[in-house]
Parts: C-alpha cells; structure tokens; sequence
C-alpha cells in the first residue's frame, strides 16, 4: 500500500493506491474524522461486484452505511439525478453526520463529488474509484460536474475529496476497452511530464493489459504522483499549469463530439488527439518524426485506435472551429518537444491542423 500526500493548503488529504486494500478503508476513514454514517453512491453494476466488501469492511469498522444508486452511463451526470440524490440525503441525514463515497467511475465520481460540494455547502467525501480512467485522472484533483444538455461539466465545482482510495483489485472486472481507456491517460502522463515513466509504460503493456497487479499499482501509483504535482502547482486552474494535462484533449474532444459520444469513449478519442497532437508538434519543429513514431508504436502497443474512421475530418475542424477559443483567433494547442516535455502554443494554422487529423485518417 502506497500513500502519496496532496500537500494542498486548505484542503490536504491522501491518494492510497495498492491491490486488495478495500477492507482497509474503515480503518482509514475512523482516524480521518469525518463522520460515522456513509453515504455510498455507486451504480448496479459496480455494487454486484464490488459492494459486499466495501460494505462489510466499513460496518466491521463501526460505520452505518446507506447505499444510493444512480443507472450506469454519463447520463446520470445530471442535475435532475444530483438533486434526487440530495433530497435523498438530506431526508436521512436527520439525525446524523453523513459523509459520501463516490464508489465508481468518473461518473459517479464527479457525481457523488458534486453533491457533496452542493449540499449544506459541502460535506466530506472520499473517492474510491473503480475504473482506471477515474483512478489515475477523474479522481484527483477536485473538479467535480455534472452536465447539462447542451455540453458536460457546466455546473461544477472544484471540491477536494478527503481521500482517494484505488484499489487495482477492483479492476478486474472492467472490460478490456475500459482498460485501455484508462491506460491512453497513462500514456499522457509519461509524454507530459517523465519520460521515464513513458518506457516503463511501453516496457509492460502486455502485463497492464494483462491487468498484472504489480504493474497496475506502479502505473497508478506514478500517475497519481504527476496529477498531483500539476494539481497542487494550480489547484483551481488559474495559473495555466493544469493546462498540461489536455495533451491530445483539443482534438480528442472534437473527436469524441464528431462521433457523438458513441464511436469513441474518451481515452480512445485522446489517444487520436495525441497522435494528433504530436503530428503539430513535428510539424511546428517541436520534436522529431521518431518521437511521433515512438508515440505512435506505444498507442498502438496498447491496442488503442490508428486511425479516424466513422467520423468526418470536416465534422473535427468544424467543431473545433465553433470552439469559442478558436473564433476569437488564438487557438492554444499543449504540443511535445519529444517524450517528456511539453509545451504551450498558440495560433496552429488550419492547414497544419488539417494536415496532421489527415495523417491518421
Ligand atoms: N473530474 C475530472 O477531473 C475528470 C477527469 C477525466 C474524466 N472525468 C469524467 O469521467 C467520466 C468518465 O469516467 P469513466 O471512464 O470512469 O466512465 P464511467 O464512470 O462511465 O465508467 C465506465 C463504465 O464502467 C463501469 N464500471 C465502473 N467500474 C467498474 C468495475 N470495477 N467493474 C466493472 N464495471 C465497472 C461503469 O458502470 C460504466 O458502465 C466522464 O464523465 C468525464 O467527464 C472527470
Ligand atoms: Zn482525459
């Protein structure tokens, strides 16, 4: 078990990481103080596989648990569920001194995050996140959303859990696709930040996809670390720090938006928006063309996607087009000067743009 301390000013807590640790939680969570009754908001899914020793784990330790559940999907990253949700705790909370447990994905976890931030002007809460996506990006750091109809997290908060608790164990029962969803933010960590790290990524992609426990630990472990080095430098992005971590995010997001949302999951999109990304860079002279190759060959090591298919180069540029950043003329890409470094910059032409998406089509 490996315990990695957000010093953050105001607001520090720990990011546990280990395998099997889930029945240590109590233990923890008493010497925190915060409370004796848990509000757990999870999803079916996760619950059948993973509620019982959650569960029996806090109640062994003295806890009252009371478990909400929202359906699977991004769907429920909605106002309309976060208030049911609060109605729903503010009726039990009565007599007691609840805290919240976002046990899920990014979902839940920005979720269950919000509502804590919302209610009597924000409860303490503790992220125990299921997915690799949430447990090396989506639960460090704060942010917490839910969405409305016409874009994602537009009503959120930027609220700091108490602990962050990942647990690899709870990872093997995602889907394969989960997995690399996952492992495409990994391989953003190591390009913006640790080269180093980068070559442990493409040394042990056989045994990550394998969800080899100590792998898994060591890659959660050292994406925690970074995140929280960007995080606690910026913590409520006013600095232009946490700008790093949208490496492959300004195309990958136009591309998540061209697909609707169903042909790519995030990490997929990003993992396009990288190759992307470091194609500019190449072309802006940034990095050489075996940087983008030794990117290229690890994405593809990962099993994650080539090439664009199923959406239109014309839908990309378009979206990204009505970005409001890029109608005001001053478009702002985070580009790579080789494996472990980055870099801002502004105003990358159309036609640059165009030519790299095209490269990957
Ligand atoms: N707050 C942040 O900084 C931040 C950063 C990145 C992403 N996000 C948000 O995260 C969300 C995406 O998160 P995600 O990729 O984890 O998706 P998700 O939460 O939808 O989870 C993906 C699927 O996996 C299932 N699942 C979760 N854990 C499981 C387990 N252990 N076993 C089996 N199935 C399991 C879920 O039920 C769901 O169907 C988006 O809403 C995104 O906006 C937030
Ligand atoms: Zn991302």
């Amino acid at each position: 078990m490996r315990s990695i301390p957000v010093p953050l000013e105001a607001n520090a807590y720990d990011i546990v990481v280990g395998s099997h640790i889930l029945s240590k939680l109590g233990a923890k969570l008493k010497n925190l103080k915060i409370g004796k009754d848990a509000v757990i908001i999870t999803n079916p899914a996760i619950r059948k596989y993973h509620g019982k020793a959650l569960i029996s784990g806090l109640k062994k330790s003295g806890f009252s648990v009371k478990i909400l559940e929202v359906p699977a999907g991004e769907r429920s990253k909605s106002a309309k569920v976060a208030f049911r949700l609060i109605e729903q705790i503010a009726r039990y909370d009565e007599l007691k001194k609840v805290f919240i447990i976002a046990f899920g994905g990014g979902v839940v976890g920005d979720l269950a995050g919000y509502v804590a931030a919302a209610y009597k002007r924000g409860i303490p809460y503790v992220q125990v996140p299921t997915t690799l996506l949430a447990q090396v990006d989506s639960a460090i750091g704060g942010k917490v959303a839910v969405d409305l109809a016409f874009g994602k997290n537009l009503i959120g908060a930027f609220y700091q859990p108490r602990l962050v608790w990942s647990d690899v164990s709870l990872l093997s029962t995602l889907t394969g696709r989960q997995v690399r969803n996952g492992l495409a933010e990994v391989v953003k960590y190591g390009v913006i930040r640790d080269a180093k790290f980068f070559k442990y990524v493409n040394k042990n992609c056989k045994k990550l996809l394998a969800l080899d426990p100590k792998s898994l630990v060591h890659v959660v472990e050292h994406s925690s670390r970074i995140k929280r080095d960007v995080v606690v430098a910026d913590e409520r992005e006013t600095r232009g720090i946490r700008t790093v971590l949208n490496f492959g995010h300004t195309i990958g997001h136009a591309i998540e938006t061209a697909g609707k949302y169903n042909q790519y999951h995030h990490g997929e999109a990003v993992a396009l928006g990288m190759r992307v990304a470091a194609h500019i860079s190449y072309q802006k002279k940034m990095c050489r063309l075996t940087d983008v190759a030794v990117l290229d060959d690890m994405l593809s090591s990962l099993a994650l996607p080539q090439r664009i298919s199923n959406v239109k180069v014309s839908d990309i540029l378009r979206i990204m087009k009505h970005d409001k950043k890029f109608l005001s003329g001053c478009n702002r890409f985070v580009l790579m000067s080789g494996i472990g470094k980055v870099k801002v910059l502004e105003n990358i032409s159309l036609a640059v743009i165009e030519k790299a998406i095209k490269a990957y089509q």
